[in-house]
């Protein structure tokens, strides 16, 4: 009989661990832990093992060094990757990384076939398609983690600006995680009150600018990424799939004809069960925001187009 459900996360950085704390903290399944430096997935499956005993939670920790022990987990996450340096491209940083998850995701194909694979690794909605193209699993199963960190952004300066609970804001950002995202005005909704009868255009587009720069303004602040926020959003989404929830997420997904849109990986909202993906649900929008997602599209599928060529995936 199978124990509790395996998660192993790909990457024991920051991110990484961050993924690997929030997990531990909700008590949901056992952890592994894998890096290519000595020593650091264990210490750190120690640290955190350290942290559970303190907090009274019963939860198996172990870090490795050997990909090959993906071998029957049920969730893979992959954080492992460089982050982007000043002045390098978004395109630079999806070929040197995307040699990182196309390595990983040769032994997740051989070791874990029926694992569903949540891609953290920037730029993601490219790093989510190259993994698909490595695995060969349905795109139920190769989830992007994007939208999660944005539209929780979003709601966090909203609800910050309003004086009200973040569970009182529906806000969705669709497109590219990354310059080009669009924090959806059309359908954002306070208590149920459209956004635009509350505040300004003004001051919606500045809240709109913030959750576009927030990775840069974080990295600016404190040297590098952000890892709490994306370690408590791939927690999130974990429980998702550990308890069926079927809840709206916003995710990156290879589309299938939705938004008149074929075989390009973009953040949008999809509910989210024991399987991965249940369906993308389409969101309506305003002409202008149909324009921006179709650029943003483009730019996706440009790109992507190069990196799949140059790792020889196309
Ligand atoms: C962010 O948006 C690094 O993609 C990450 O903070």
């Amino acid at each position: 009989m199978r124990g509790r459900p395996q998660v192993t996360i790909v990457g024991s950085g920051r991110v990484g661990t961050a993924c690997a704390l929030f997990l531990m903290m909700r008590n949901l399944c056992d952890i592994r832990l894998i890096d290519v430096v000595q020593g650091l997935p264990q210490g750190e499956a120690l640290d955190i093992s350290h942290a559970a005993s303190i907090l009274g939670i019963d939860v198996n920790i172990e870090g490795s060094n050997d990909l090959k022990d993906v071998e029957g987990s049920d969730i893979v996450i992959i954080t492992a990757g460089f982050a982007r340096k000043p002045g390098m491209t978004r395109e630079e940083l999806a070929i040197e990384n995307g040699k990182i998850v196309k390595e990983i995701c040769e032994k997740i194909r051989e070791h874990a076939r029926e694992s569903i694979v949540i891609v953290v690794t920037n730029p993601v909605d490219i790093m989510t398609n190259v993994a698909l193209k490595v695995l060969g699993f349905p795109r139920e199963r190769v989830i992007g983690f994007s939208g999660i960190l944005d539209s929780g952004r979003y709601r966090y300066f909203i609800a910050k600006r309003l004086g009200v609970s973040v569970r009182s804001i529906e806000a969705y950002v669709l497109g590219q995680h990354g310059e080009k995202m669009i924090p959806l005005v059309s359908n954002c909704r306070v208590c149920g009150i459209p956004i635009v009868k509350i505040l300004p255009q003004e001051e919606i587009e500045e809240i709109r600018r913030r959750v576009i720069k927030a990775g840069e303004e974080i990295i600016k602040l404190k040297g590098w990424s952000a890892s709490h926020a994306v370690g408590a959003g791939v927690s999130e989404l974990v429980e998702d799939i550990l308890k069926d929830r079927r809840k709206l997420e916003n995710v990156s997904i290879m589309l299938r004809g939705e938004y008149g849109v074929d075989n390009v990986v973009a953040e949008v909202v999809a509910v989210i069960g024991k399987d991965g993906v249940v369906k993308v649900v389409e969101l309506e929008m305003s002409e202008e925001e149909r324009k921006a997602f179709q650029e943003s599209i483009e730019w996706i599928r440009e790109v992507t187009g190069k990196v799949l060529v140059s790792l020889g995936l196309a």
